[in-house]
C-alpha cells in the first residue's frame, strides 16, 4: 500500500507516518519543506518504507517531485492525505493580500493542484481514497472564531471541493472524503491560540485519521465529516 502525506514534518502529519509504519506492509511518501524530523525518524527505524520528499505543495516543481518518488516506488498510489495547512489569526480588515493568498494557496490550491498531478498514478484497480483535512471553522454551522476569516474559508473551500471531486472521481474508482477536525495541541494551535488547551494531542488525531483513510471509503464519499468532542 502507498500512502502520501503533505505537511509530515511535525504535528498530526507526522504522527500520522509514525502511526502507518507500525502497520507494515505500507511504504509512505511524507511531504514537507522541512525534513530533519522525518529524515531521524527513517535513520532511526531503518526504514525502506519511508521516501522523504523536501517540498514545498504550493510550488509546481514540487509537487512534480512527489510524482516522481511515486513513479519510483513502482507502487500505485492507494492513498492521499492533503494535511499541510497554514493558518493566520488575525482581524479581518488586517489582513495583507500576501497573508491571504498564503493560506488559500496551502489550503485549497495546492492540495487542488496535487491531486491534479496524483490522480493518474492512483490505483485502478482497488479503489483508493483522497482524504482532506479541513477544520471545524470550515465546518458549515459550526461556532466561528474572530481572526480565523482566512483560514476558517479556504478550509470551507477545501470541504467543498472535496465533495465536488468525490462525485467526478466515481469512475476513476476514487473516494474523497473531508475531515473537519476539532482543536489538536499543536504547534499551528498553538501559534494561533497561546495558552489554549486542546483535548487530542496529535497521536491521537492521527490514528482516527490514519484508520479513516483506510477503511473510511467502504462507508464514505463526498462527506465532510466533524472530527470533534469540543468544538459545537
Ligand atoms: N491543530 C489543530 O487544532 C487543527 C484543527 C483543525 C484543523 N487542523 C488542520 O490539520 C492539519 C495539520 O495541522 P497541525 O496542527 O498538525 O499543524 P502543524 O503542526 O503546524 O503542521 C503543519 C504541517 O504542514 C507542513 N506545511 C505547511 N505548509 C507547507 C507547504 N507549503 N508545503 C509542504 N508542507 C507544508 C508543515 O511542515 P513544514 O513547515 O516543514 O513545511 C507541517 O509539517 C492542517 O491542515 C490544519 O489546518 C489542525
Amino acid at each position: 500500500m502507498l500512502i502520501v502525506i503533505t505537511g509530515a514534518s511535525k504535528g498530526i502529519g507526522f504522527e500520522m507516518v509514525k502511526h502507518f509504519l507500525k502497520q507494515a506492509p505500507v511504504t509512505i511518501v511524507a511531504v514537507s519543506r522541512n525534513t530533519t524530523t522525518l529524515i531521524k525518524l527513517k535513520k532511526d527505524l531503518k526504514t525502506q518504507n519511508l521516501v522523504v520528499v523536501k517540498g514545498d505543495i504550493t510550488k509546481a516543481g514540487d509537487r512534480k517531485k512527489i510524482s516522481t518518488a511515486i513513479k519510483g516506488s513502482k507502487l500505485a498510489l492507494n492513498i492521499l492525505i492533503n494535511n499541510a495547512g497554514h493558518i493566520v489569526n488575525k482581524p479581518f480588515e488586517s489582513i495583507s493580500d500576501k497573508e491571504l493568498l498564503s493560506v488559500y494557496n496551502t489550503n485549497v490550491l495546492a492540495p487542488f493542484a496535487l491531486i491534479q498531478t496524483l490522480v493518474p498514478l492512483m490505483n485502478k484497480k482497488e479503489k483508493s481514497h483522497i482524504v482532506n483535512i479541513s477544520s471545524m471553522g470550515g465546518f458549515q454551522g459550526s461556532s466561528k472564531f474572530a481572526g480565523l476569516s482566512a483560514y476558517s474559508s479556504s478550509k470551507a473551500a477545501i470541504a467543498g471541493l472535496s465533495e465536488c471531486l468525490a462525485e467526478e472521481l466515481k469512475p476513476k474508482n476514487i473516494a474523497v472524503n473531508c475531515l473537519a477536525i476539532g482543536a489538536v495541541q499543536t504547534e499551528m494551535l498553538g501559534k494561533a491560540f497561546p495558552g489554549y488547551k486542546a483535548p487530542l494531542q496529535p497521536n491521537e488525531m492521527a490514528a482516527f485519521i490514519c484508520d479513516f483513510a483506510i477503511n473510511g471509503h467502504r462507508y464514505f464519499n463526498g462527506k465532510i465529516l466533524p472530527v470533534s468532542s469540543s468544538t459545537p
